[in-house]
């Protein structure tokens, strides 16, 4: 038994996510918690939402709130679709935590003990009318390229030129749209993580193992140009952690807070001082500190490929520099994007299915599923309604949902809703055990390794192997000639459907739980042996017929969610 650490991205707090975001971090994350578990390994697997920035700020705005109460909303409405998904964090925190504020703070005092924090003043447009520096999208103005009138100050959105705030021709205030706008100067801490060039190679370098996806991100940014450079880490904004070094206020920073990116992979540690401060644990720095037995655990952080070079490089830039016993990552398992039908999933576009949406026509499980085997792992996938559709049907349905439905509907109408006696088991069922040993040893690796679509795959042909061994011993046969031997077909495939609930259960843990209930047992051990886990339960244990596990998707079903989800979301 080991110690694992699990952590997904956070998702920003704006807005719900699409089901790219949720298989690009969250989902697979949830995957390999589930299975450790399910391997009586101990996990502590963390995730919160990430609350700071300006996202925050302009879409607190937009819905007319105050950050902090939009911030605290959506925080719920995202818990309750993570739990809608069964996700199975420890702990669902928040970067804008009391624990992430003191933990910031202590970082960039270690930091700046290190002389790795440099003070540079630069130039920024400050608006007279708002009191405040505003940052470069809240500046906006004419594009002096396009003539678009609503052009930012970091770039028009019509004819996608990168901009200056200075190059907007009129530019206001998109807070309050004053003109009254000056250029003043200002003083930002800056990390210089260039000095952490070797140290970070040495260390991308020691990670053999991880990703290729990974790996390259990384040394991309590493060895490519200003991929290093000495990174602003705080910014002009209200909402945020103010800049401190430790307890102390910081000479010059006042009315400044961290940048988002600072501050977020924090969370990641300080969410498991909340895990604790909500009473669900009772040491989280065993769980991080080297120095305090974290040495033992295994860190693995789960995310897009867009979040790579903040995860091999930046945080650990803050983690190294800090001369500090923390816990750096293990493993970083990344993913490509999934697209939706024939172009991209957009939460500014409202472009996509939405956790929402997804969770109001169908179960988790089925969209668990999908998700999980098309993962994209070596290259960008793609959802369409008629692949999920072939999939659910297929996979869930007939392979999982039919074994099921035939072994106990066959049973209770030849012996009762109990696991029949006669019989003893010949060279059929050894063959089956032997395929299902060396089946479930390679899924068992493959999730070890996190090669989700492969899991899957191998999920699958165990689910197929009982079948085609229903097929062939054909019990409903065999009954009328030899009815020993068909109860004993039928007790081993009633086993057979426990072990599938346990196999299943990271994938599919409603389907897991309503076929462990059916079968009434809380017997949820791994199959170790298969041997003797075909034989788990006992004649005379009663059970009862499942309700339908999977409902088909039909063909009108596709053709209305095809046309509800073309357009934009509301
Ligand atoms: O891409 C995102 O959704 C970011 N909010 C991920 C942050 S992960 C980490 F740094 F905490
Ligand atoms: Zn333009």
């Amino acid at each position: 038994m080991a110690r694992h650490l699990i952590t997904s991205a956070i998702p920003y707090i704006n807005g719900i996510k699409h089901l790219g975001n949720l298989v690009g971090s969250q989902l697979p994350a949830d995957l390999y918690a589930r299975y450790l578990r399910g391997r009586g390994h101990e996990v502590l697997f963390l995730c919160a939402t990430d609350e700071h920035g300006t996202p925050a700020e302009l879409a607190a705005k937009k819905a007319g709130k105050p950050v902090d109460q939009y911030c605290a909303e959506m925080w719920a409405v995202q818990d309750k679709l993570s739990r809608g998904f069964r996700l199975s964090f420890d702990h669902f925190g928040r970067s804008s935590s009391a624990q992430n504020h003191a933990l910031t703070q202590h970082f960039a005092g270690k930091l700046h003990e290190a002389g790795l924090i440099e003070e540079v003043t630069e130039k920024q447009v400050y608006s007279n009318a708002d009191g405040r520096f505003l940052p470069d999208r809240y500046i906006e103005g004419t594009c002096p390229e396009c003539g678009y009138d609503k052009a930012r100050g970091d770039q028009c959105e019509n004819c996608t030129k990168q901009l200056d705030p200075t190059d907007l021709i009129e530019p206001r205030s998109a807070i309050s749209g004053s003109t009254d706008l000056e250029v003043r100067e200002t003083t930002h801490l800056y990390l210089r993580q260039s000095r952490m060039r070797d140290r970070l190679s040495d260390w991308i370098e020691s990670k053999r193992d991880w990703p290729i996806l990974t790996t390259s991100i990384a040394r991309k940014w590493l060895h490519d140009g200003d991929g290093l450079q000495d990174r602003g880490i705080t910014r002009d904004l209200d909402w945020g952690i103010p800049v401190k070094r430790g307890d102390h206020d910081w000479p010059g920073m006042e009315g400044k807070v961290f940048y988002v990116w600072f501050d977020a992979p924090i969370e990641y540690i300080a969410c498991a001082g909340e895990w604790v401060e909500a009473g669900k644990g009772d040491d989280w720095e065993r769980w991080w500190r080297t120095d305090k037995g974290a040495d033992d655990v295994r860190y693995t952080q789960f995310m897009g490929k867009d979040n790579v070079p903040f995860h091999t490089l930046s945080f650990p830039a803050t983690i190294l520099g800090s001369g500090e016993p923390w816990k750096l990552v293990d493993y970083i398992k990344s993913f490509n994007y999934l697209n939706y039908d024939g172009g991209q999933f957009s939460t500014s576009q409202g472009r996509g299915v939405f956790m929402d949406q997804a969770l109001d026509i169908l179960p988790a499980d089925y969209w668990r599923w999908w998700l999980l085997s098309h993962a994209p792992e070596s290259s960008d996938s793609e959802f369409t309604w008629e692949n999920f559709q072939a999939s659910v049907n297929k996979d869930l349905s007939d392979v999982l949902g039919n074994f099921v439905s035939r072994v106990t509907k066959f049973c209770r109408s030849k012996f009762g809703e109990v696991v029949p006696e006669a019989g003893t088991a010949g060279p059929d069922e050894a063959a089956l055990i032997e395929a299902l040993t060396t089946r479930i040893r390679a899924y068992e690796q493959h999730m070890e390794a996190i090669e989700v679509r492969k899991s899957a795959a191998e999920l699958r042909a165990i689910w197929v192997a009982g079948n085609e061994y229903l097929q062939e011993a054909a019990p409903w046969a065999t009954f009328k000639t030899d009815p020993d031997r068909a109860a004993m077909q039928i007790r081993v495939a009633l086993n057979l459907a426990r072990v599938y609930a346990v196999l299943s259960r990271p994938f599919i843990p409603d389907a897991s739980a309503t076929l462990l209930d059916a079968l009434q047992t809380g017997d949820d051990s791994w199959p170790d042996d298969v041997t003797a886990a075909l034989d788990t339960l006992t004649p005379g244990h009663a059970f009862a017929v499942p309700e339908n596990l999977f409902v088909k998707i039909t063909d009108e079903n596709v053709e209305e969610w095809q046309t509800r989800f073309s357009g934009q979301r509301d």
